[in-house]
């Protein structure tokens, strides 16, 4: 069963996107040469905090093992679920991705981003517009009366007509009172499969897109996932509402 999301329901999941994408969006601001992924992360707790939110990240749990950090913070060959080191300093010509969860008021909130980290090579740079383009493309799927294999299909068309291999071992989900509810939403399929497309549903829509192969595994601290020719992956990510308009993107940052 997907979940509908009724008036309240919707209410506070805009509140959450927006507490999600604002702290995304300030994390974003400090990606510099130098800068440890122990300190982003930890700036990223304070956002969170002061936004009156809780990292949904945190604490997260799987089998036995808990997520040790407050937000995932990817770079170059991590495709997602990197965690924040003081070992890791970020040099000019890498590539981080940034995953904000946030629960706020019951709701959770889901978006992230690869931003480069000074100046990158002109591949990179592609890499990342083609998965940015990739995630607008599945949104503009994300239509009521079609069903979650448009969105699959649109973002892998994309994808591998650029020559990019598309991650198979995670994908999107709903998302909502849980981080993680149905519908699964991956990032290659075939139009027309899958679930239909109702009002009110709340979806993490989030390609992961490398720039040779699409294969990945997990590094030995249990979470990392890694691409395995250790080139680099992109990773952007949109919780959108299916309204009866159309889509709609809830993780925008609330205007300053
Ligand atoms: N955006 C990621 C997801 O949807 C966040 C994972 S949080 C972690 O799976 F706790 F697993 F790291
Ligand atoms: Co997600």
């Amino acid at each position: 069963m997907i979940p509908i999301k009724d008036a309240t329901g919707i209410a506070r999941m805009r509140e959450a996107c927006a507490v999600a994408a604002f702290v995304l969006h300030e994390l974003k601001k400090h990606v510099r040469p130098g800068v440890t992924t122990y300190d982003l992360d930890q700036l990223a707790k304070d956002l969170i905090a002061s936004r009156g939110a809780r990292s949904a990240c945190f604490g997260y749990q799987i089998d036995e093992r808990r997520f040790p950090a407050y937000s995932c913070l990817s770079v170059n060959e991590e495709v997602v679920h990197g965690i924040g080191s003081l070992k890791r300093v970020l040099r000019d010509g890498d590539i981080i991705s940034l995953d904000i969860v946030v629960e706020h008021q019951g709701y959770i909130g889901d978006n992230a981003f690869t931003v480069p980290v000074g100046a990158v090579s002109p591949a990179i740079q592609k890499l990342l517009a083609v998965s940015r383009e990739a995630l607008a493309l599945g949104i503009a799927q994300a239509r009521v009366g079609n069903r979650i294999g448009d969105i699959s299909h649109a973002i892998q068309v994309h994808c591998e007509k650029n020559g990019f291999g598309v991650v198979r071992d995670l994908v999107g989900h709903g998302v909502g009172v849980d981080m993680h509810e149905e519908p699964q939403i991956p990032n290659f399929g075939r139009k027309g499969t899958g679930a239909k497309i109702r009002p009110g549903m709340t979806l993490a829509i989030e390609p992961m897109v490398n720039l040779g192969t699409y294969r990945t595994k997990c590094l030995s601290d249990g979470w990392t996932i890694v691409t395995t020719d250790a080139a680099p992956s992109a990773h952007f990510e949109h919780t959108v509402l299916t309204r009866e308009e159309g889509p709609e993107i809830l993780t925008v940052p609330p205007a300053a």
